[in-house]
């Protein structure tokens, strides 16, 4: 195990979703309440923590969003992902595609351009200063209605150098893909990317329709395609990637013990899976606890370990020849 180890912190690797907002350590959301003077409902570290404790997606998301309340300034989301770019830094991370929800700021009366531009100006940092290269992604809440969601997107025109791509993530159960048809259209028009988390709570029935009628070019979890045989065999022939959270998984209650972790069995059956935080600091871990994690229990070999962080590449945005660099720099590190 200690050769895995060291293996999984010295391969350069890329994450492939990660919500900015699910980054928010308690320790900065104090420091940023107590300069915003906003009170807090706990008033300590500990006493926050105690309630990260979730029996499904909807009792994180309620949390989740409350801590959201406390970013306020350009200089609030600066320093948020700042920090998870440091601490991608020490994971080894070379390059990263952040989610943000723009609406749940823009909800609550800050200007749309506060967080972007906040973001926008760190991961400019992150590139001059880390050598950590990043895209942006425009997450939509899909308890929202379409209309509401697509009027976020036209905002969102005017800082189309910001971002490549638009998501949907928040409550999944209840709000199908097809809901947000038009929304998607309107994306394509505008020539951007588009990913959508399906199948972490919802059915495979949410990722086909995902992949179909929203015409997504990479599934956030996945999880449940497993349950389709015919949809893992339309996911391999369309080489969609998935990009998969174990230890969001487990907290979320997704599965019930990470022994149980889909991610291994995803892997034999070809899928292009990679390893992702989602919201690292709710769930217990940043990317290279993820990989931990799922070899001890799973016990991977060193081979899927490799195989997990060079899908990480293949299934990002990158230009092709910065994905063949990665690899390369992957294999010249592995045969040393
Ligand atoms: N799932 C769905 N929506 C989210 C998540 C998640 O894990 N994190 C933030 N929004
Ligand atoms: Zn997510």
């Amino acid at each position: 195990m200690q050769n895995k180890i060291e293996l999984i912190n010295k391969l350069p690797k890329a994450e492939l979703h990660l919500h900015i907002e699910g980054t928010f350590e308690p320790e900065l959301m104090f420091e940023i309440a107590k300069r915003n003077n906003i009170k807090l409902a706990h008033d300590s570290v500990e006493s926050l923590k105690a309630t990260y404790e979730f029996d499904n997606l909807q009792e994180f998301l309620d949390i989740y969003y409350q801590g959201v309340n406390v970013l306020q300034t350009e200089q609030d989301f600066y320093d948020l992902t700042w920090a998870y770019l440091q601490r991608a830094k020490a994971d080894n991370v070379v390059h990263t595609e952040i989610m943000y929800d723009p609406q749940s700021h823009t909800e609550r009366g800050i200007d749309f351009s506060i967080a972007i531009n906040g973001i926008a100006r760190a991961l400019k940092d992150g590139k001059d200063q880390l050598g950590i290269s990043s895209y942006l992604i425009l997450s939509l809440l899909r308890h929202l209605s379409e209309q509401e969601c697509i009027a976020t997107l036209e905002q969102a025109v005017d800082y189309r150098d910001k971002f490549i791509a638009i998501g949907l993530d928040s409550s999944e159960l209840g709000h199908p893909p097809e809901k947000f048809t038009k929304l998607y259209a309107r994306a394509t028009e505008l020539g951007l990317l588009k990913v959508a988390h399906a199948g972490e709570e919802g059915p495979a029935e949410y990722i086909w329709c995902a992949i179909d009628v929203l015409g997504i070019d990479r599934i956030d979890h996945g999880n449940r395609c497993l349950e389709d045989d015919k949809l893992v065999e339309y996911i391999k022939e369309k080489g969609l990637t998935l990009t998969v959270c174990p230890l969001s998984n487990l907290k979320l209650q997704v599965v019930k013990d990470l022994c149980d972790h889909p991610i291994k069995k995803m892997l034999d059956m070809g899928l292009n899976a990679t390893v992702n935080s989602d919201d690292p600091a709710y769930f217990g871990g940043y990317v290279n606890e993820n990989f931990k994690a799922i070899t001890q229990s799973l016990n991977l070999s060193a081979e899927d370990v490799i195989q997990l962080v060079k899908n990480s590449f293949t299934g990002s945005f990158l230009p092709e020849d910065q994905v063949l660099e990665h690899l390369q720099e992957i294999d010249h590190i592995v045969e040393v």
